[in-house]
């Protein structure tokens, strides 16, 4: 499929003024002149790469989607970075919190556009946090919770996993109190990969959301089986007190552009809007405009991510090996040897993936990534397992 978009189409579609700036540039100063006649960037360290993985590296630890950005989102970043000289106008940003309400059945006063879904989820951490502990699943993707807990604005209460690696709602539901912060759930989870059907996952979530506030993260929900069974934006249209988060990291391809939103009440959303600290560049607002709505683009990306799973699977069947059923990028299992000796064993081999989680010490997490990469860690398994 005609995915790839080269420089050269970059700059002739419509990027005319971006060329003659560049040009405007190479009068001025001979290091930048270098840097153009480069393509811009300035020279790598040896072995590393400022943007992406370095040559030869298959990144698979980071949960990522190569297949992005989606061209409909290049064409956006070229030419609103003709502007890149002008503060991102609010237009801009009511626009996409527009086309995104209008998905869901929301009004835009509930959508926060976000800087990556990681500030949605510092902000709710900072406002929420204050109030009383947050009680998630003992494991979950804990990075934000974490960033309030340094500042000494949150503690985190840790429901212990089900026997089957799951998160255990009725747990979680059973340790909340008055005292309670928020509740941050990870639907599906990271780094388990299991997803909780809307059938459970709802009552679940109405319940808890009685008698505090819910977060759940649903920054891998495009890649399920079936969103719309799945997410819990129904519960927030219903007027419970939920938050949803979600990004264009994941099914977009957007890790480094960084775009994320919430949905909730419109209170809740002004809320969150006064605890942001940043300001969503230009680029990322015209780059997540242009390809919210590219069909043809997501269910490629989607077809790719399954695609690359079915191979991790089936190599992880045919070598006996234990996984959890992942509807995510990535994938939770056990190789037989800890995880940190089976990440640096890979790292001989120039395939990232995750290290240890907490004490999981027999659970392995590799991401899905190019099939070139996902193959290269399908045949290096058996080999560094000696199977
Ligand atoms: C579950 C989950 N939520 C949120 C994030 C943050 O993503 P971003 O800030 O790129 O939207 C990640 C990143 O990997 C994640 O795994």
């Amino acid at each position: 499929m005609g995915y790839r978009l080269t420089r050269r189409s970059l700059f002739s579609a419509g990027a005319g003024a971006a060329a003659i700036g560049l040009a405007g540039c190479a009068t001025q100063a001979p290091s930048a002149l270098a840097a153009e006649t480069r393509g811009a960037f300035p020279p790598e360290p040896a072995g590393k790469s400022l943007f992406g993985p370095a040559a030869g590296l298959a990144l698979l630890s980071r949960n990522e989607n190569p297949y992005g950005p989606a061209p409909s989102a290049l064409r956006m970043i070229a030419s609103s970075a003709e502007k890149g000289a002008y503060y991102t106008n609010d237009e801009a940003v009511k626009s996409l919190a527009s086309l995104i309400a209008d998905r869901h059945g929301v009004s835009p006063e509930q959508v926060v556009i976000t800087t990556g879904s990681g500030e949605a989820l510092s902000a709710l951490a900072l406002i929420y946090g204050p109030k009383g502990p947050i009680v998630a699943p003992r494991l979950f993707w804990d990075t934000t919770a974490l960033y309030a807990a340094k500042l000494g604005m949150a503690t985190i209460v840790r429901i212990p996993l089900t026997d089957d690696m799951d998160m255990d709602l009725a747990g979680i539901d059973a340790a909340i109190t008055p005292e309670t912060g928020m509740v941050q759930l990870c639907n599906p989870n990271n780094p388990t990969g299991i997803a909780k059907p809307g059938s459970i996952i709802r009552p679940a979530v109405e319940k808890m959301a009685e008698k505090t506030t819910v977060v759940v993260d649903e920054a891998y929900i495009e890649l399920v089986d079936d969103e719309a069974e799945m997410t819990c934006i129904p519960l927030i249209k219903d007027g419970k007190d939920v938050i949803v988060t979600r990004t264009f990291s994941k099914i977009y391809g957007m890790a480094g552009i960084r775009v994320g939103y919430t949905v909730s009440s419109a209170e809740t959303a002004e809320k969150i809007r006064n605890t942001l600290m940043s300001w969503t560049p230009c680029t990322s607002i015209a780059a997540a405009i242009g390809c919210y709505d590219d069909h043809a683009f997501v269910s490629y990306s989607k077809s790719k991510i399954v695609e690359a799973r079915e191979m991790v699977t089936t190599t992880l069947d045919t070598l006996g090996l234990t996984y959890l059923k992942s509807q995510t990028n990535f994938v939770y299992f056990r190789s037989g040897l800890p995880a940190n000796d089976l990440a640096k064993a890979m790292a001989a081999e120039k395939i990232a993936i995750r290290g240890q989680y907490m004490d999981y010490t027999p659970w392995s997490r590799v991401s899905m990534g190019k099939i070139e990469d996902v193959d290269r860690f399908c045949k290096a398994l058996p080999r560094l397992l000696n199977a």
